[in-house]
């Protein structure tokens, strides 16, 4: 199975910060992710955290000398830049950055960066001031200037004592700005709507009626459109996620909430992709105090329909392609094809859900993708990240007939 990043080469070049010692997480984890992480370091890196260390979770040697002339043969400025698909300045110190902006090539870090031609992500991590310090601010724009891509410091505790702007990005935030910059950006500027995970339908205060969805398709779909370029919005049930990086989120308890929140947004949107869990039906009476037990009486649910979200928004007027699922368990492709006729449908996405690995809370997916071109794709048995791009691969493909 694909991930994001398989094969995917990651040069990462770490600066002479405190936040040094937070980027041997990073090196596990994108070796977690598939990636072949070669580390470099400036001199002053090595004052934070070991290159042994480094080494061992990278497991290549680490490129900390420019004029060695053994390093030189095999891990030596202009390989590290070649081979590279991808490069990681992290943590950017205030002196990297200054001599990144200038063309300096002092070091292996600094002549890697001259020579590579692969995208670079900058994450700066410093003091406050001296993030703020316009020497440091115009460096970072003349950085933009050359395409690089910055991500944004977060804000917290510094190891300086000061509290404000100036901390490197957790890991996970990292590993998202890698994966976008691998990315073409073929949503770019567009306007992305995607709904997510189950509604909770309340009988009284403290109960709902709900199901097993997770939202990790739709927050998938969401990462992906973000890392095309999208401007990405993203109505979510109840789940555990971490919120998707970049992107715009609305949260939402029942049916009702998700449709009024989808609905006013659905207008300026260019692409949505209804992947929730709607649930179809509510208590006709929510109980304003805890329903007591009675006992052996038993309980009688009355329920009424939920409005169906996606067919009312396939109705809204405008130019866009509209997206949904079908979580079938018999004769899928027909009563998918048969869902996309009556909600109106450009795509829709149909998967058995009682296959193994398929459906409900898995972090892999099998689906027929559907057209309302007639074009229609078995995906086999893929990751959520890879469906959610082969879905925005054939929304791009739509727009383009629209
Ligand atoms: N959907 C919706 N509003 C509902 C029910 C479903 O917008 N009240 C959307 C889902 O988000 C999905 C698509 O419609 O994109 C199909 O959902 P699914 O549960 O497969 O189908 P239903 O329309 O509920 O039909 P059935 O339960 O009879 O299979």
């Amino acid at each position: 199975m694909k991930h994001i990043f398989s094969g995917k080469r990651v040069l990462l070049c770490v600066g002479g910060g405190i936040a040094a010692y937070k980027t041997a997480e990073v090196v596990r984890r994108l070796g977690a992710c598939g990636a072949d992480v070669q580390v470099a370091m400036t001199p002053a890196a090595c004052e934070f955290i070991t290159p042994l260390t480094l080494q061992t979770l990278s497991h290549h040697r680490v490129a900390v000398d420019l004029f060695s002339s053994t390093d030189e043969a095999t891990i030596g400025h202009i390989s590290i830049a070649e081979s590279a698909d991808v490069v990681l300045v992290a943590p950017a110190t205030a002196d990297l950055i200054a001599r990144m902006a200038h063309g300096l090539a002092n070091d292996i870090v600094t002549t890697a960066l001259l020579a590579t031609r692969a995208p670079v992500v900058v994450a700066p991590a410093m003091n406050s001031h001296m993030l703020a310090h316009p020497a440091t601010v115009r460096n970072l724009e003349i950085l933009t200037g050359f395409g690089h891509r910055l991500v944004a410091s977060d804000s917290g505790e510094l190891a300086c004592g000061y509290e404000g702007p100036g901390r490197l990005p957790d890991p996970d935030a990292l590993l998202a700005e890698v994966a976008a910059a691998l990315c073409a950006k073929d949503l770019g500027g567009v306007r992305v709507l995607v709904s997510a995970g189950p509604t909770r339908e309340a009988l009284d205060p403290v109960r709902y009626l709900s199901n097993r969805s997770s939202g990790r398709m739709g927050y998938a779909v969401a990462a992906a459109a973000w890392r095309r370029g999208a401007e990405v919005t993203l109505v979510s049930g109840p789940t555990a996620l971490a919120r998707p990086r970049g992107v715009t989120c609305v949260d939402v308890n029942s049916a009702a909430e998700m449709k009024e929140a989808l609905e006013s947004r659905t207008g300026a949107s260019e692409i949505v992709v209804m992947v929730a869990a709607v649930a179809d039906y509510r208590p006709t009476a929510r109980a304003s105090s805890k329903i007591k037990k009675s006992a052996g009486a038993g309980l009688t649910l009355v329920l009424e329909e939920n409005d169906d979200i996606l067919a009312a928004l396939a109705k809204i007027a405008g130019p866009r392609v509209v997206v949904g699922f079908a979580a079938e368990t018999d004769d899928v492709v027909r009563h998918a094809r048969d869902k996309m006729v009556r909600k109106g449908l450009d795509l829709i996405v149909a998967n058995d859900v009682t296959k193994p690995g398929a459906g409900f809370d898995t972090e892999t997916n099998a689906a027929v993708l559907l057209g309302a071109d007639g074009n229609q794709e078995e995906t086999g048995l893929i990751t959520k990240d890879e469906l959610a791009d082969r879905i925005l691969d054939r929304a791009i493909a739509l727009r383009g007939r629209s």
